[in-house]
């Protein structure tokens, strides 16, 4: 896809379909607010992208490379490996000075009941905190949500998405109307995949 040169790579790339979602974000990701989130919400609305940001952005450059991102699917083999490995990274990440290391379990929903147990005891005992993201929020145990800041990440409206999808255009060399956009806009399903894909269809209808 023509549109995976656009992946973000910092906060102000990323979009939010409600402003103050961005800003509470943003004070997660600026360091100014500690402590575990879910983020949840439809497939493609970009959680897994702005995890791995929001953990990122509270790093520098050399610390940032110490973040882990774990796939549940992954991690349910050996959770317990993999929860060692996330205590090793957080305690690299603060003896390189960040306070509250942060790492991300994409998809927290596929693991079992009983490791969802082991990553509840991890949660309250760990140096650091873990954003965890899930399409399936009820399949979460309740104690982890209860640790964690539930943060729902809405689909994005053609509105929403609409400034960025001009600079992804422009960088193309395209410009177009923001009316006629907006009408481009309007076909696609609140994901960035298929925001993606639109944008891909009238691209390649230009060249
Ligand atoms: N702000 C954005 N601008 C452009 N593309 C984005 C943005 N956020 C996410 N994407 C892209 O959309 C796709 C889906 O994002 P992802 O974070 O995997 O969504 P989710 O985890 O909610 O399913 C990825 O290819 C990602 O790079
Ligand atoms: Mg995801």
């Amino acid at each position: 896809m023509l549109n995976q040169n656009f992946q973000p790579n910092q906060f102000s790339d990323l979009v939010f379909e409600e402003e103050c979602i961005k800003q509470r974000l943003f004070a997660y990701a600026s360091g100014k607010r500690d402590g575990h989130i879910i983020l949840y919400g439809d497939y493609g609305t970009g959680k897994s992208t702005a995890a791995k940001i929001i953990a990122e952005t509270r790093c520098d450059d050399e610390t940032a490379g110490f973040v882990d991102v774990i796939h549940a699917r992954d991690a349910s083999i050996e959770m317990e490996r993999y929860l060692l490995r996330i205590s090793n990274g957080f305690n690299i990440q603060q003896m390189m000075g960040i306070n509250t290391p942060y790492a991300v379990i994409d998809e927290a929903d596929q693991l079992s009941e009983i490791n969802q147990h082991h990553l509840r005891a991890f949660m309250d005992n760990a140096i650091g905190c873990v954003i965890l993201t899930t399409n399936h929020i009820h399949a979460l145990d309740k104690g982890i949500k209860d640790r964690a800041d539930e943060v729902e990440i809405k689909s994005l409206s053609p509105n929403a998405v609409c400034e960025r999808a001009s600079d992804i255009l422009k960088a193309q060399g395209i410009v177009v109307e923001q009316s006629y956009l907006l009408r481009l806009l309007s076909t696609t399903s609140g994901s960035w995949r298929d925001v993606a894909r639109a944008l891909d269809d009238f691209i390649y209808s230009k060249v």
